[in-house]
């Protein structure tokens, strides 16, 4: 039986035990850079004897923020205040990772302690920054978001260097891990969703188009940081679409994809990717956890690799 406070190696890291903060935005970080704030709150994390330390959701590019008030890896003036990061979490025991995202369709929306919706007249008073967000396809992700303008193929090229480039400056900041996020509606995750990505190129329509991107980027990071270096993928197990139903399009790929990316670890928080608001109830958010053909591994990280 595996015991929580057991060793776990991943790769070429060791975590003193298996437990594991995972990434959670503070929506607190000024024009992209950590302050203080965040030394002090994932410092509080390690010292209380997590294994590892998951930096929240960080954008790849300015654009690509969900919030004004995320931090970012899309500029090497970012490096510094993450290395302050990196180090409090590691002096005080803890395994550092990150995890690194693009909002997609979602970006530019409000901070989840101002409303957590499309940004307002007064928001934009209060010197919130906007633009107008890219996504696979032009569906606005619910009533009052803007319209997404659709990747082209040389925007998709950019957007995977982005990735490539935020997890070079986090693998210099000296983070253990780096983690893809590839849930909650941002725009990985939009790519493998059919409800959110109506292209009719070689990236939309089949599963394995619509997995097509998201793959791209994967191996591009996993390409990118050192082979020692786990790489997660954080995924939707379900779109959280009462229209949709469950759909397991992602988990029940999982096991192919992963080896063929070289992924260290799936883990699957409730999904939210549908056109309509995040709504998570306690019940549905039991209801969604442990569908039984996607119960095994959830939200475990695996010691063993698989074969490339
Ligand atoms: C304030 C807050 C911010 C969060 N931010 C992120 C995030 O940046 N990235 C992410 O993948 N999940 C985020 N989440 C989801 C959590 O990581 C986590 O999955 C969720 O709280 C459920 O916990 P569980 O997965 O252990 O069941 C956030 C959750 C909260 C409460």
């Amino acid at each position: 039986m595996v015991k929580l406070f057991e060793k776990v190696s991943l790769r070429g890291l060791e975590l003193k035990n298996r437990i594991v903060v995972s990434p959670m935005g503070m929506y607190s970080a000024e024009n992209g850079c950590v302050t203080p704030f965040h030394l002090v709150h994932y410092g509080k994390f390690a010292m209380g004897g997590a294994g590892l330390v998951i930096v929240e959701q960080t954008s790849v590019s300015r654009h690509g923020r969900i919030t004004n008030g995320d931090p970012g890896l899309w500029h090497d003036n970012q490096i510094d205040g993450m290395r302050q990061v990196v180090h409090v979490i590691k002096a005080n025991g803890a395994a550092a990772g990150i995890q690194i995202n693009h909002g997609g369709r979602k970006s530019g929306q409000q901070r989840v302690f101002r409303g957590n919706g499309p940004l307002t007249d007064r928001d934009i008073e209060m010197g919130e920054e906007t633009w107008t967000p890219t996504g696979p396809s032009d569906v606005r992700f619910a009533d009052g978001y803007s319209d997404p303008v659709p990747l082209s193929k040389d925007g998709l090229i950019g957007t995977r260097d982005a990735f490539v480039a935020a997890a070079r400056r986090a693998v210099l900041a000296g983070f253990d891990l780096v983690e893809l996020h590839m849930a909650h509606g941002y725009l990985l995750q939009s790519f493998l969703s059919p409800l959110a990505n109506f292209r009719t190129d070689e990236y939309g329509g089949a599963r394995e188009n619509r997995m097509r991107f998201p793959l791209e980027v994967t191996r591009a990071v996993r390409a990118a940081i050192p082979a020692g270096m786990p790489l997660f993928v954080r995924i939707s197990a379900t779109t959280g679409s009462k229209a949709a139903g469950r759909s397991r399009t992602v988990s029940s790929s999982r096991a192919s994809s992963r080896r063929s990316a070289s992924i260290s670890s799936i883990a699957r928080p409730v999904g939210i990717c549908a056109s309509a608001r995040p709504t998570l109830t306690s019940r549905a958010a039991r209801a969604t956890r442990f569908p039984s053909p996607i119960r095994s591994g959830v939200n475990r990280a695996s010691p063993q690799e698989p074969s490339a």
